[in-house]
């Protein structure tokens, strides 16, 4: 069975004063079974790495470069999430592909990079709303795993996200049917890519997770756990969302 993981993105919020989220997270309650991933704006990496210490949170940066270091203004390398205390890194979120142009191949390029420095990958993928109402969310999401997941002997340190892009910060989510039948082939392409350690992968729901609708999420097939935006920013709507997975 892959592990169960709760992760947060922060994207562009969050400051010191957020930090006591994270107090409040793991007061909420024990979630055994579950792996708990922040990722907070780049700024607060360092600040949250060392303010959880030994406790059972990640932190993880938003996104690396591809290079290991170089001439790249305003941009992170993946070493320097590592030496800031950053164990995951999530990669190819839609909001890159959107606002800063990255392709598939920037972002399996990155993915490599990811893996040298030794991070965890949380690897995006997901259909826009033109592409879900053209009905060819599989061939997308296929499309976009075939380009940007690299051929690797790490695959243990690999998680993919599904993110419908239409569902992201709308409330809205595809049905469950819908959502099992991504999830299936994101697992028959990580078995192909990856032989039996394809099964370990875990593969995450992300989009409008929210307290009300993340125990249903959760008892659809090959969901392994939730990228989580919004929800993520504050324990009271976070915690719920990771007992439900621990439940799961
Ligand atoms: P929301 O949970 O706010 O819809 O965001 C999802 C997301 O983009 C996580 O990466």
């Amino acid at each position: 069975m892959p592990r169960k993981i709760a992760a947060g993105n922060w994207k562009m919020h969050g400051d010191g004063a957020s930090l006591a989220e994270i107090d409040a997270l793991l007061d909420a309650q024990p979630a055994p079974g579950v792996d708990i991933v922040i990722c907070p704006p780049a700024t607060l990496i360092h600040r949250m790495a060392s303010h959880i210490g030994a406790r059972p949170i990640a932190v993880g940066g938003q996104s690396c470069h591809a290079a290991a270091k170089g001439a790249h203004t305003g941009d992170i390398a993946a070493s320097m999430l590592v030496e800031a205390g950053a164990t995951h890194v999530i990669l190819g979120h839609s909001e890159r592909r959107a606002d800063h142009g990255e392709s598939d191949a920037m972002i399996r390029a990155q993915v490599e990079t990811a893996l040298a420095a030794g991070l965890n990958v949380i690897l995006c993928v997901g259909e826009t709303e033109a592409q879900y109402k053209a009905g060819i969310t599989q061939d997308i999401v296929s499309d976009q795993l075939a380009q940007a997941l690299p051929q690797t002997d790490m695959p243990a340190r690999i998680t993919i996200a599904y993110e419908p892009v239409w569902a992201i910060g709308t409330g809205l989510v595809p049905q469950d049917h819908e959502i099992a039948a991504v999830h299936a082939t994101i697992r028959a392409i990580s078995l192909r890519a990856f032989g039996t350690a394809g099964a370990e992968v875990a593969i995450l729901y992300g989009g409008s997770v929210k307290p009300e609708n993340a125990a249903a999420i959760f008892a659809i097939a090959n969901v392994d756990g939730a990228l989580v935006g919004g929800a993520s920013l504050s324990a009271a709507a976070f915690s719920p969302i990771i007992a439900a997975l621990a439940n799961a």
